[in-house]
């Protein structure tokens, strides 16, 4: 989609954000004469004051990743509209079933079909979703000439998947608000990051704009590093794994893995520390997943 700019175009993005996708603005864009600047997504006037004369697009995740901040959709669309920008949502946390952001007025939409979507954590994916014409021929144009296309194998996977969207999604929300409130009073626990819990801040503009809060949810342990790979290696139904929106719990360490990438004070500086443990809560049962992370808390 990236593809759609030119040279000496400006992006700005939000500051909370997957890794690869810094590394893929800063590392491999950059080069090619487009230049890149975060918005605080904690404050809704950064966006605005981050904005260029040659800005063409705003990116943004809602919720993010890895600290589940809420972004007003709606509120950048109107930016980029007056700015003559394109807004581009990264839905993959959310997807279709708990957020609708074209109806919000973004005018690009874009899955990792890897995660929710396909749902079982067999393929490698992605799509872009737009509803307009002009912009749909000019990705469209440069998927044929770049090259960059799904094999027919799994695109089949993705459409199998997406016949069970609602009935995963219902269950992944259930298991991760049990899991949020059930972490949000443990004493090992500094901080849980769940949209679904009344006290994030995000909660009422999620409320707003999605119709649910997703699978995800992120926690700071206390006692940092040590805390973390104690927690990671008694976990026995949580798999450690990169990658999320599969139907079985999996358990990340940003730092290392999504992150990994970022140096040390860029990580500081996004709230990404060494307690932050990202998890994408399966579908399996409740008191199994919630054994689990007690077991895991010691
Ligand atoms: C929010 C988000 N968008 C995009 C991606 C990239 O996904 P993929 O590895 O399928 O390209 C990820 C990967 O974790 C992600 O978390």
């Amino acid at each position: 989609m990236v593809h759609l700019l030119r040279k000496g175009d400006h992006i700005v993005a939000g500051d909370d954000l997957y890794g690869g996708t810094c590394r893929l603005f800063e590392k491999v864009f950059a080069k090619w004469g487009l230049a890149v600047s975060y918005a605080d997504v904690d404050d809704p006037a950064s966006f605005a004051k981050s904005m260029r004369p040659n800005t063409r697009l705003i990116w943004v995740e809602t919720p993010t990743n890895p600290l589940l901040k809420i972004v007003d959709i709606r509120r950048l669309a109107a930016l980029a509209k007056r700015s003559g920008a394109l807004l581009a949502v990264d839905n993959t946390f959310a997807t279709p079933f708990f957020q609708r952001p074209l109806e919000l007025g973004a005018d690009l939409v874009v899955h990792s079909t890897t995660k929710y979507l396909a749902g079982h954590s067999d393929l490698i994916g992605g799509a872009v979703v737009c509803d307009r014409k002009r912009v749909y021929e000019r990705l469209k144009f440069h998927q044929n000439a770049a090259g960059a296309v799904p094999g027919p194998w799994d695109s089949w996977l993705v459409l199998r998947g997406i016949k069970t969207l609602a009935v995963r999604m219902r269950q992944h929300e259930d298991n991760a608000l049990c899991a949020a409130l059930y972490l949000r009073w443990h004493p090992k626990v500094s901080r849980v990051y769940y949209p679904g819990l009344p006290d994030h801040v995000g909660s009422s503009l999620a409320r707003k704009q999605m119709t649910g809060f997703g699978g995800m949810l992120s926690l700071e342990l206390k006692g940092g590093r040590r805390a973390a790979e104690r927690f990671f290696s008694r976990l026995k139904v949580f798999c450690l794994a990169e990658s999320l929106g599969g139907v079985e719990s999996l358990a990340c360490y940003p730092a290392l893995m999504t992150h990994g990438s970022l140096s040390k004070e860029e990580r500081l500086k996004r709230g990404i520390g060494e307690g932050l443990v990202r998890l994408s809560v399966g579908i399996e049962d409740r008191e199994d997943l919630l054994e689990d992370l007690a077991g895991a808390l010691g």
